[in-house]
């Protein structure tokens, strides 16, 4: 903190907020489109946009129309979008075989996307609860969500991405040993350089809960994912699994879900300096849309606020659906 600060009335901290010029000057974050990372639903068909309705402005597209969004975020700037896959229970088995099928919407999405817009960067998810009978992200045996099972699934899944095309992979699983599995797999398939952006610090969270409706979710889940995802009020948990997950091959990082969690951003940020990154999930989104559609709080401050305090806190980006709000409005 300054220690050179004159009394009132030789400091006034108010002579620097007088006009738009001046504020901009001082300021000491910026946002910037190259900040920003865009998830995306996918689904099957042709043609098709669907609104999701819990998350107001995200829509569902088919591959065609993915590819089109895919361009459009390109042309604004965005670096990478990050895709899930809308599936229905005619997806889902026991066994979660769907999820390392090179043939996956999913992967069928990357596949499209890298080839018509090869200089965007597409980030996955890797998890199985797309493809999960009960709705979880691991494979569940006799009511347990099995671990070294479940990585050994999450390792084929890695390697069908990877295979696809991805540029990042973004294990949001939180099973114990993924990461060390996934990389190893990746170097023995000849996936240098494929990254992986671990949710390492991934809470039990209820703001997931849009989420799993605009992936289909909702229905399926039996329980909640309570042994695997954090507890909220574990910051030192959290920061070992950020150091385990580095340890065992990460190239960056996120903590998920955003805003109830800068303080855990700042703390990874500031101990170990990799790429850190925040994801500003679907209930957070939701409840900033629901309010300004209320007309209770501006809309378009309040995502510039909120993504402005993802910086502040030390993440290198953040995983928004705002992104292409966003990144219209910093574009002018
Ligand atoms: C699935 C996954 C979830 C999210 C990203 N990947 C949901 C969950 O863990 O239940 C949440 C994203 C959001 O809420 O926007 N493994």
């Amino acid at each position: 903190m300054p220690v050179n600060q004159a009394p009132f009335p030789a400091t006034r901290l108010r002579r620097l907020r007088k006009s738009p010029a001046m504020r901009d000057l001082v300021r000491e974050t910026h946002l910037s489109v190259s900040d920003l990372i865009w998830p995306v639903f996918v689904r099957q068909g042709k043609g098709e946009v669907e609104p999701v309705a819990s998350m107001p402005g995200v829509n569902r597209y088919s591959v065609d129309k993915l590819v089109e969004a895919a361009r459009e975020a390109q042309s604004l700037g965005i670096p990478a979008i990050c895709i899930f896959p809308y599936t229905g229970q005619e997806d889902r088995t026991e066994s979660c075989e769907l999820a390392w099928d090179p043939d996956n919407i999913a992967n069928r999405a990357i596949a499209a996307v890298k080839e018509a817009v090869p200089e965007l960067a597409v980030m996955t998810d890797i998890a199985l609860d797309p493809y999960n009978a009960n709705g979880h992200d691991g494979i569940v045996r006799d009511g347990i969500i099995v671990n070294d099972e479940t990585v050994e699934a999450l390792v084929r899944m890695a390697l069908a991405q990877a295979a696809a095309g991805a540029d990042i992979l973004g294990p949001s699983d939180m099973m114990d040993g993924r990461i060390g599995a996934m990389r190893a797999a990746l170097e023995a398939e000849g996936h240098h350089d494929v990254a992986i952006l671990s949710y390492a610090a991934k809470f039990a969270s209820a703001f997931y809960g849009p989420f799993r409706d605009a992936v289909g979710a909702s229905a399926a889940l039996k329980g909640d994912k309570k042994t695997y995802q954090i507890d909220p009020g574990n910051r030192n948990e959290a920061l070992r699994c950020v150091e385990r997950d580095l340890s065992e091959g990460a190239d960056m990082v996120m903590v998920k879900p955003g805003l109830p969690y800068l303080d855990i951003a700042r703390a990874v940020k500031d101990r170990f300096g990799a790429p850190t990154y925040a994801y500003q999930v679907s209930g957070e989104y939701a409840m900033i849309e629901a309010a300004a559609q209320n007309g209770w709080i501006d809309g378009d401050q309040a995502m510039l606020e909120s993504l402005t305090a993802f910086r502040r806190a030390g993440c290198d980006g953040v995983l928004t659906y705002f992104a292409p709000r966003m990144a219209q409005i910093l574009n002018g």
